[in-house]
């Protein structure tokens, strides 16, 4: 079918090499496409002399991460809009950007040839990809896996002698996120998330629908699956594969939920934090991996702050807690000063980060859309409203997907920033790939949230930062404005003027010294 539509492009827009404009696939802005010897790439990022500035530009139009230059000016033109940088305000700092190695995404990545693989993971993970540092990893099977099954599916298995990998593991996501780790420039921040327990430890019998763990914290029940996340570790950690973090569980208010249709675990916050307090906690420490982060919640942002106060302000459970870890589904919902911003002030000591986020899963938007810019919009508009409300890092969900947006065994497909062609033996990296492009690119670990004050209302949204060698990263997403014209002053180094076209994600960059 592809085929046969890229015969007859029609060419709106000014796409780089290697884009096709997607008006043919219905959708508004381009997609570019890869395969075992060609990937258009920005390559490594090195900022001009002070005084000049570097910026990059994705648009709707076709722009993808489009390089420039310019001179920083002495002078203010005195036209428009100004954003200041006020470097004295200082915010969180960032631990990193990536996606999720699901069982479908290993799949995907897989089908292709060994060139269209490579090209594929240098992509997200080379320094001349868009820098990827955090990768979530699904423990055991989720709702983008072929079948269901957990690494102790023996009944009775208190002591988890029949704890073993699953051969998803072993054969695909195991090799690949070494791979990715080897063209990595940095240690990659391996993230864990449990979707279901095993059956026999649980109320409902089954990986899916309505059931929690059995028993009480403190329990057999609750000992295991604390038990079961330590094995886990250590099974990885013979594939020199170790983890920055793990989650309490993905999604526990699933599992609370009749019928729900995929593998889920119920915890509620009472719960989770006791589980925590006796059994996770304590079991992360006495093991070899105590340094390993615990991140609360792992769900939707419209629990916070409840989720968080019932769990922080228990001692015995925050002492072994790093972090919240937030997912964007229904997040219009909820303002983000009344969920992350409400929480990070009550709780200033733990970061916020997100875990989860995909495009298509709404039920009136489902699925794959080639070149779809309103995605791309939701993602940079999602990163820049998290970044400003105190959020550490952004991570997305399956690394890749087919052309129907899985596999997913209930079918609940959903967009991802690559998306595989088999038969063709390529890959389309969407809008969304650049989004994530415009933070994770740029926004190295340890780099800095500064304030940003504008000289008047505008529905331009930016964030600026301070990275660790000092430079400046200002990012400006247009979703719509009625201003035609900008300037940024850096008190520290001068005025540079700018303007962020017509849906358009534009990321500037300059030494200070
Ligand atoms: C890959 O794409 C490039 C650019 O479109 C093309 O020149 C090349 O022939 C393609 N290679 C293969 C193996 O299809
Ligand atoms: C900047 O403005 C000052 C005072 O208005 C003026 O003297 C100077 O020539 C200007 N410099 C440049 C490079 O335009
Ligand atoms: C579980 O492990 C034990 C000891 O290694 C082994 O004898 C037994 O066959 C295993 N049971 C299953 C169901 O795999
Ligand atoms: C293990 O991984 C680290 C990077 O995380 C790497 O530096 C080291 O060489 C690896 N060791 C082995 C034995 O592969
Ligand atoms: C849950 O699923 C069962 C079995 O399919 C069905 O009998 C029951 O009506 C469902 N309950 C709800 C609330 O949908
Ligand atoms: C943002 O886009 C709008 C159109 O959606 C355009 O009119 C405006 O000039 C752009 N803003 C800036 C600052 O360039």
């Amino acid at each position: 079918i592809f085929m046969d539509l890229f015969s007859c492009y029609l060419f709106e827009g000014t796409a780089p090499p290697g884009c096709w404009y997607g008006s043919n696939f219905g959708h508004d802005s381009v997609v570019c496409e890869c395969n075992s010897t060609y990937c258009d790439s920005v390559g490594s990022v090195t900022l001009p002399p002070l005084g000049q500035y570097s910026s990059y530009l994705s648009s709707m139009a076709g722009s993808r991460l489009e390089p420039g230059r310019g001179q920083v000016q002495v002078n203010s033109t005195g036209a428009g809009l100004r954003l200041t940088v006020v470097p004295y305000q200082k915010y969180q700092k960032i631990r990193g950007f990536g996606g999720a190695m699901t069982d479908a995404a290993a799949i995907n990545i897989l089908s292709l040839s060994a060139g269209a693989q490579d090209q594929l993971l240098r992509q997200y993970f080379s320094s001349e990809g868009i820098g990827y540092s955090v990768v979530r990893v699904p423990m055991a099977s989720c709702d983008f896996s072929t079948r269901l099954y957990t690494y102790a599916d023996t009944p009775g298995d208190y002591n988890l002698d029949n704890f073993t990998l699953a051969p998803e593991d072993v054969n695909m996501k195991i090799p690949l996120l070494q791979r990715a780790q080897a063209l990595s420039p940095r240690p990659l921040s391996l993230l864990a998330s449990a979707w279901s327990a095993p059956a026999w430890m649980k109320t409902n019998d089954a990986l899916i629908g309505k059931g929690s763990l059995k028993g009480q914290p403190g329990g057999k029940e609750h000992k295991t699956w604390a038990q079961y996340y330590i094995r886990f570790l250590e099974e990885y950690a013979k594939y020199n594969l170790t983890f920055w973090a793990l989650t309490t569980g993905n999604e526990p208010s699933a599992g609370q939920m009749t019928n729900y249709s995929f593998q889920a675990l119920g915890f509620t916050p009472e719960e989770q934090r006791d589980w925590v307090a006796l059994d996770l906690g304590p079991a992360l420490h006495a093991s070899s991996y105590p340094h390993t982060h615990i991140l609360i919640l792992d769900d939707n942002r419209l629990l916070l702050p409840h989720w968080a106060k019932v769990v922080l302000n228990d001692i015995h459970a925050g002492r072994y807690i790093h972090g919240v870890a937030v997912h964007w589904y229904m997040d219009s919902l909820v303002p983000a000063e009344m969920s992350l911003g409400v929480t990070h002030h009550l709780y200033p000591d733990y970061y916020l980060f997100g875990t989860e986020a995909c495009a298509g899963w709404n039920p009136l938007d489902r699925g794959v859309k080639l070149g779809s810019w309103d995605r791309a919009e939701q993602y940079a508009h999602d990163i820049m409203e998290d970044l400003n409300h105190y959020v550490v890092g952004w991570t997305d969900w399956n690394l890749a997907l087919d052309q129907t947006g899985g596999p997913n065994w209930v079918k609940n497909f959903v967009d991802s920033p690559v998306i595989v062609d088999t038969k063709r033996d390529v890959f389309y990296k969407q809008p969304t790939f650049y989004s994530m492009a415009h933070f994770s690119k740029f926004l190295w670990e340890g780099s800095q949230r500064v304030g940003v004050s504008a000289s008047r209302k505008t529905d331009l949204e930016y964030s600026a930062f301070i990275r660790p060698d000092g430079s400046v990263v200002l990012i400006i997403l247009n979703r719509s404005s009625s201003v035609i014209l900008f300037e940024v002053w850096d008190p520290a180094v001068g005025y540079i003027t700018s303007t962020a076209p017509a849906h358009s994600l534009l990321t500037l960059a300059w030494n200070t010294h």
